[in-house]
């Protein structure tokens, strides 16, 4: 079988039903992979669940839960077994943005915590409920999503780089527990990437396309296709040599030592077209 095949895997992804974790069960689809969509959306997880059936032709599921809550996330988890079969690839792609911008003097506890349990608690929760199994098996995938603010500092918003720093700090940790299971544990972490929530932001212009573009020495914001195809990447069972690593996907943001040192104009948001493109699916089939 190709190297580049997840056929015979199930891959459950959280928050599938859309953005960032809907491109990638596309992508894990795309490679034959099972798909589990669990999200708290039900009407969105079962129309994405279908929209994947029916373009990929894979099997798949879907289930609604609170990624923050245990017997939520146990129901959900037990419910895809009993459809999918199994779970060997989790994808923790649950997320929230930060409710509302502030400095720590005045940020509510309240906002902290939930980004802590969203994330960190839902990812922990999650991988708790499919390690056991995995480990039976001696085979498991586990993916998380960090960010660029899970290793830089960016004011106002530290509830969200607590949660994604805690995510890195956990990526490592499970990493090496689990190693000689026969499953690894890495995470991406994402720039500013164009999803249908941010796209209605920029729309609504709460937020600046240039300002993030300009900062990455790509010149641009990435698309969740782009994502997705770094995390299916590594959910393949030929990526097993790859485990406890945060891979930043993300135009180089993170990489760039001074960014006032000029290095010609960022490209405008049209030029995302191309790398759409580049995703396509051609006439009738799969890429
Ligand atoms: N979009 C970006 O630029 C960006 C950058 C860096 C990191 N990320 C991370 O990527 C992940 C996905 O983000 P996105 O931009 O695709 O978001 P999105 O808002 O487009 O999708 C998030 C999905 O998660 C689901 N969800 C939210 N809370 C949940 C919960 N408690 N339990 C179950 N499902 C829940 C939502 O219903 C939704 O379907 C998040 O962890 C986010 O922090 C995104």
């Amino acid at each position: 079988m190709s190297t580049d095949s997840l056929e015979g895997l199930c891959t459950l992804v959280t928050g599938g039903a859309q953005g960032i974790g809907f491109a990638t069960a596309a992508e894990c689809a795309r490679r034959g992979s099972a798909i589990a969509v669990l999200d708290m959306n039900p009407q969105a997880a079962e129309r994405a669940a279908g929209a994947l059936a029916e373009r990929f032709g894979v099997a798949t599921c879907w289930a609604a839960a609170d990624v923050a809550y245990a017997a939520s996330v146990q129901a959900a988890v037990r419910a895809c077994n009993e459809q999918i079969g199994r779970v060997d690839v989790l994808v923790n792609c649950a997320g929230i943005m930060t409710p509302r911008l502030a400095v720590v003097a005045e940020m509510p506890m309240d906002d902290v915590q939930k980004m802590f349990d969203v994330h960190v608690r839902g990812a922990f929760l999650c991988s708790q409920a499919v390690i056991p199994d995995m480990a039976s098996r001696g085979f498991g995938r586990i993916i998380n999503i960090s960010s660029v603010l899970g290793v830089l500092g960016l004011p106002f918003r530290s509830g969200y780089a607590i949660a994604k720093h805690a995510i890195n700090g956990f990526t490592k940790s499970l990493a090496v527990e689990v190693a000689r299971q026969g499953i690894t544990v890495n995470a991406v972490a994402p720039g500013y990437i164009l999803t249908e929530t941010l796209q209605q932001r920029l729309d609504h212009g709460m937020l600046d396309y240039a300002l993030y573009a300009d900062r990455a020495p790509a010149g641009r914001w990435g698309l969740p296709e782009e994502v997705g195809h770094a995390i299916a990447f590594l959910a393949l069972p030929a990526s097993g040599f790859i485990t406890g690593t945060i891979i930043p996907v993300d135009g180089g943001y993170t990489m760039r030592g001074d960014p006032g040192e000029a290095i010609g104009a960022a490209s405008g948001v049209e030029a995302l077209r191309a790398v759409r493109e580049r995703f396509a699916e051609p006439a009738g089939g799969t890429r």
